[in-house]
């Protein structure tokens, strides 16, 4: 076809095309795309939504690996689908390689498959990062990034005064200022023992914030849950950024049930955007989306990777390996990965109070029953509209150990003694890749900084009711790798995430434990007779080698926030991505997804995710209406 056909075909096919609809198979497509994203979760249908909205003339096309369903969530009414049948599940379930450092435990990961990705199954838990978290991103990457500020909009919904006296909440609405299809607002449920916590925290000196989601990050904080504020059902990327709008889109295309294979650059790098290759998971077959002007890999932080290194744009030696043509050599495509773990504290009572409803009532079936029940009616009511929880404390090193220079120094002893790589995983892609240590040394400067930042939270412990505390990592040190499986390079990759390969990773978690083993001594637990059942009494705090031990065997290695693996920061640092998120030395392409944060921020993703989309949005939208 000619270049002129190609074009009337498709300006054809947009004006008889109708209201979006989801296409199934390939013949449904039209013979050419102007934008094409990769993977509609989170990010992907974010910046789809934009897209279409600002260019009503250009045609977007969403290829999704998943269905569009509707998903139980994590915390939603019990189904089983993950054990009954992990084919059909809208999540991808993964299990990391054994960890060395950590006794060979391994990481058990989720990721949302589905239109809507991850935010349609996750926690619910909207929270947004704190300030710094961004400074240290432009620290890693220099002045060209120090636009990735903070600053950005949520929706946000006040509940009503009668809900927000029974439960306590409180809120600033000038911290949110804006609008975008994705809600976040307060349930009308909490736990009857939700505040014996709240006072415990108190007592150990943790302030009391009226607001965390204005950028100062720290204290005792309400978290609001990403859900509808009337109907207080899931508020979506699926629902928000394609049901709602697919209709009065025309040019805007959905492909469900394909697995995205690569990117192919028939005539060259710099002649890009590239053709997308797909392949239908109903019958196998492989086919290629011509794109006119860009494409958007937004697959998320596991797979992005993937679909990067298939296309020959990742680290040379395993590209070699794999035997896979290397088109650019991009040591950073799948290095870099880390996400949150924690050990827990536990404990019991020996008289605690009368509360009720407690989550140990779900135990009872008819509790369990009429909770089920509340949770289908429209609003939806009742415990499971709490999803995990919303309250949480986010605590700065300072305020854990007067001792935490000790720990900040360590990290800036690495980077000056020029061992800091003997930490990074061995060979040529990394350890021994001068740019890879550069920006893994920048990292750690940065993070140092954040560390000793009194206004910088180090730990997250997210509660709902009282007799466990996890003591989230917010920043860690370690690093580990997403690569394709050498036998089928389709199949799920492989997950090294190493966690704790850097040992300051563990002074850290020892530094939190104390802190958070202080729970049971205070005024607030001991009135109920609050005693610790784990690490328990025969771990004591001075024993560091035992309460080491308690960590390696309790930690939970994945908080399901895998990131940073097509890190945005300076090539000569390991940046798979520049500060407009397109990938160094290729033509038409970008990514959007969690894989571009240097780091992860001091909370859970999925509002940082729609913010990153709709920055790129922004981006991507001011370049091709100047062109
Ligand atoms: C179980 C769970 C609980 C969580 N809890 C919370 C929480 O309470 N609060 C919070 O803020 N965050 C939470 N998170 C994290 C947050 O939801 C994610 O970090 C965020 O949504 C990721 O957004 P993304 O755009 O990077 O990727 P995703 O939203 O995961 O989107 C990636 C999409 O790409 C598709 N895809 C992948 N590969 C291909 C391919 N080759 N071809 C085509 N399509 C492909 C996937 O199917 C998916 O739909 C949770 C995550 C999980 C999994
Ligand atoms: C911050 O973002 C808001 C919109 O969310 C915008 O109105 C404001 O100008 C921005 N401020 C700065 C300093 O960029
Ligand atoms: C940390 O400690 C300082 C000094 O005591 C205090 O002002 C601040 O509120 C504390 N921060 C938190 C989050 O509790
Ligand atoms: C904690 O308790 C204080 C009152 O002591 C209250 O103002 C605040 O809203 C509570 N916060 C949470 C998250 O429970
Ligand atoms: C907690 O204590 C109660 C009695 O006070 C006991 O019945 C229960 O088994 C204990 N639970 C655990 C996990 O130790
Ligand atoms: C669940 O129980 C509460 C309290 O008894 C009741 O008000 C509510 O209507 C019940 N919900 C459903 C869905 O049955
Ligand atoms: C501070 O930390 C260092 C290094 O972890 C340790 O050697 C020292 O004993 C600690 N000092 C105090 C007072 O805890
Ligand atoms: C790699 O893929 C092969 C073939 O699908 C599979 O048998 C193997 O278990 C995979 N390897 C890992 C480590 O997951």
């Amino acid at each position: 076809m000619s270049l002129l056909s190609a074009i009337v075909f498709s300006l054809a096919a947009v004006a008889s095309a109708g209201p979006a609809s989801i296409r199934r198979h390939v013949s449904h497509l039209r013979s050419c795309y102007d934008f094409v994203v990769v993977g509609g979760g989170t990010s992907g249908l974010t910046v789809a939504d934009r897209l279409t909205e600002s260019f009503p003339k250009k045609v977007v096309l969403v290829i999704e690996y998943g269905e569009i369903n509707p998903t139980p969530g994590v915390f939603d009414p019990p189904t089983d689908w993950i054990t009954a049948s992990p084919d059909q599940a809208p999540t991808w379930i993964f299990s990391s390689l054994p960890n060395s450092a950590l006794d060979g435990k391994t990481a058990l990961v989720l990721a949302g498959q589905t239109v809507g990705g991850s935010s349609a199954v996750n926690g619910m838990f909207f929270d947004r990062p704190s300030r710094y978290d961004f400074d240290a991103w432009s620290e890693v990457g220099g002045h060209a990034y120090a636009h990735w500020d903070w600053n950005g909009s949520v929706t946000f919904t006040a509940p009503t005064r009668a809900v927000a006296e029974r439960c306590g909440y409180t809120w600033d609405v000038s911290a949110y200022g804006g609008t975008t299809p994705i809600y976040s607002s307060f349930g009308d449920f909490q736990w009857d023992d939700q505040p014996v916590l709240n006072g415990t925290w108190q007592d150990m000196g943790v302030r009391v914030s009226r607001e965390c989601a204005g950028g100062d990050k720290e204290g005792i904080c309400w978290v609001p849950t990403s859900q509808h504020p009337v109907t207080a059902r899931r508020s979506h990327s699926g629902l928000g950024h394609y049901t709602a709008v697919k209709d009065t889109r025309p040019n805007y295309d959905l492909l469900v049930k394909h697995q995205v294979i690569r990117v192919v650059y028939p005539k060259g790098l710099k002649r890009g955007p590239p053709v997308v290759e797909i392949r239908s998971l109903a019958d196998n077959s492989v086919f290629g989306v011509t794109v006119n002007s860009e494409v958007i890999i937004s697959a998320g932080a596991l797979h992005t990777p993937t679909i990067l290194q298939r296309s020959g744009i990742g680290p040379k030696a395993f590209l070699q390996g794999a035997g896979i043509p290397v088109l650019i050599d991009a040591p950073g495509v799948g290095s870099n990965l880390h996400d949150h773990s924690g050990p827990p504290v536990q404990w019991n009572y020996t008289h605690y109070g009368d509360f009720s409803p407690v989550p140990e009532d779900m135990l009872n079936p008819s509790f369990k029953a009429n909770a089920t029940a509340g949770f289908d009616q429209i609003p939806a009511t009742g415990p499971y509209t709490l999803a995990g929880g919303n309250s949480a404390i986010f605590v700065p090193l300072p305020n854990i150990t007067a001792n935490y220079t000790s720990i900040t120094s360590k990290i800036r002893a690495l980077v000056a003694s020029n061992s800091a790589a003997s930490y990074l995983p061995p060979g040529p892609d990394y350890a021994s890749s001068p740019e890879m240590v550069a920006g893994y040394k920048a990292q750690l400067i940065a993070l140092a900084n954040l560390l000793d930042n009194p206004r910088a939270p180090s730990i997250e412990t997210p509660w709902a009711t009282g007799q466990i505390a996890w003591a989230f990592l917010l920043h860690p040190l370690s690093r580990g790798t997403v690569r394709l499986n050498l036998t089928d390079h389709l199949a799920q990759p492989i997950l090294d995430y190493r966690a704790a390969s850097n040992p300051i990773d563990i002074d850290i978690h020892l530094a939190h434990m104390r802190f958070l083993r202080r729970i049971t001594k205070t005024d607030t637990m001991q009135q109920y007779g609050a005693y610790e059942t784990a690490p328990g009494p025969a771990v004591s705090d001075d024993d560091e080698a035992a309460l080491t031990e308690y960590i390696k065997k309790t930690i939970v290695l994945s908080f399901m926030h895998p990131c940073c693996t097509a890190a945005m920061m300076p090539r000569r640092k390991g940046g798979v991505v520049g500060p407009d998120l397109k990938v160094h030395g290729a033509s038409g392409l970008r990514v959007v997804d969690m894989s571009v944060m240097p780091m992860l921020p001091s909370s859970h993703l999925s509002a940082t995710a729609y913010a990153v989309a709709e920055k790129a949005a922004a981006l991507i939208i001011d370049e091709w209406k100047s062109k």
